[in-house]
């Protein structure tokens, strides 16, 4: 088997960003390495066998080994880890994926099945995954909807049963997964089978690395026009340097596009965000979906955009209420973004929270 000499391991590409600067040695992030180092070794020597399901008639089966579910709190190095594991993995099947988008695009494929009669959509949704596809790594799963809570139990069934290795992360211990949903009896199952199919490792570590990142750093930013580079400075800190992709969230049968995300941090302008027909719902969904936002260029704000106003304060409250960090560009100082259209007394608690929430402290916990 070929080996690539220059390769090196998990916790040496690690050792290197510590000494290098970009990371500060981390115990419990050290302590995971070599988990997904095995991983990487198992799926560098079988990528390309055939396991499970797909086992060829006289093929010794191959059994996968665990994936990995790594939880804890926030801006812990859950992401970080994952993707320094994924981008290493020297093999051509395997992705990575928010959670939130993979569903999402399940919900598509189990739709456009049912429209063909398809009796059992899930099946042909997981063989279209399963499909060249050996590793599945997850950002942020996360369960909160019942149409999801009520497949992915045979969803994930039959991604194992082809010898997919999943690595995911989460906020969540799997026991509190779907916590008080609806019918949650019926979720049971899912979290016994990840149980069984994964290793469930707490990220233990007590720093939040990306309030570190933050704290003192400057995030209200005006005027606007002049501040572009050091949100993209920002961005590209938080995200690690990735474009972003574009967030899909359910509401109420809909959906709001969130135009970039990447790591959790979301990225859009005032007039993305504020100049459609949005509604609370679909702020509080996007609060829910990101720790970070990046609002840019807010202009100020007449009589005559008195709707684009009204969009704004109920953005800015889901985020307030959601305890999601901000960072703004915009046209001027938060009190006078707004002055004399209707309701731009109630304005003034808005631009009290936009003053709150530039806070060193804030979003913690
Ligand atoms: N050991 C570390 N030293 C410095 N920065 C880190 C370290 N671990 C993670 N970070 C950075 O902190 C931020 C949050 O990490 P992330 O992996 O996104 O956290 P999580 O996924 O657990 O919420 C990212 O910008 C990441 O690159
Ligand atoms: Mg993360």
């Amino acid at each position: 088997m070929y080996t690539n000499p220059m390769r090196q391991t998990l916790t040496q590409i690690y050792d290197a960003r510590i000494a290098a600067g970009t990371l500060r040695p981390d115990p419990a992030q050290h302590a995971v390495l070599p988990e997904l180092e095995s991983l990487r070794i198992w799926l560098e020597q079988n990528a390309t066998r055939r396991t499970g399901l797909f086992a060829g008639l006289f093929a010794k089966p191959l059994t996968p080994p665990r994936g990995l579910y790594l939880w804890g709190g926030v801006g812990r190095g859950k992401s970080m880890l994952m993707d320094l594991f994924t981008d290493a993995t020297e093999i051509a099947q395997k992705r990575r994926v928010h959670f939130h988008a993979f569903m999402q695009e399940v919900h598509h494929g189990i739709h456009a099945a049912r429209q063909r009669g398809v009796e059992d959509p899930i099946a042909p949704v997981a063989e279209a995954i399963v499909k060249g596809t050996r590793l599945l790594a997850f950002d942020e799963m996360q369960i909160t909807d019942i149409t999801d809570a009520m497949i992915v139990g045979r969803l994930f069934e039959k991604l194992f049963a082809a010898g997919v290795v999943i690595v995911t992360t989460s906020n969540r211990v799997p026991e509190d997964l779907y916590l008080n949903g609806l019918n949650r009896a019926l979720f049971l199952p899912f979290i016994a089978l990840l149980r069984e199919k994964m290793i469930v490792h707490e990220l233990e570590s007590p720093n939040d690395y990306r309030q570190h990142r933050l704290a003192g750093a400057q995030v209200y930013f005006h005027p606007a026009g002049k501040a572009r580079a050091q949100i993209d400075a920002i961005w590209a800190d938080l995200t690690g340097g990735g474009i972003g992709q574009p967030l899909k969230l359910p509401v109420n049968g809909r959906t709001v596009e969130l135009p970039r995300f990447a790591n959790g941090i979301g990225r859009a302008t005032f007039w993305e965000l504020c100049a459609r027909p949005l509604g609370a719902a679909d702020f509080l969904a996007i609060a829910d979906a990101v720790r970070v936002l990046i609002v840019e260029d807010i202009p100020q704000l007449s009589a005559s955009n008195y709707n684009e106003a009204k969009r704004f304060v109920l953005l800015i409250d889901a985020l307030y209420e959601a305890k999601v960090r901000l960072i703004c560009s915009a046209a001027d100082e938060p009190e006078r973004l707004y002055t004399e259209g209707t309701g731009s007394f109630e304005f003034e608690r808005t631009a009290s929270r936009l003053r709150e929430m530039q806070g060193a402290g804030w979003g913690q916990g």
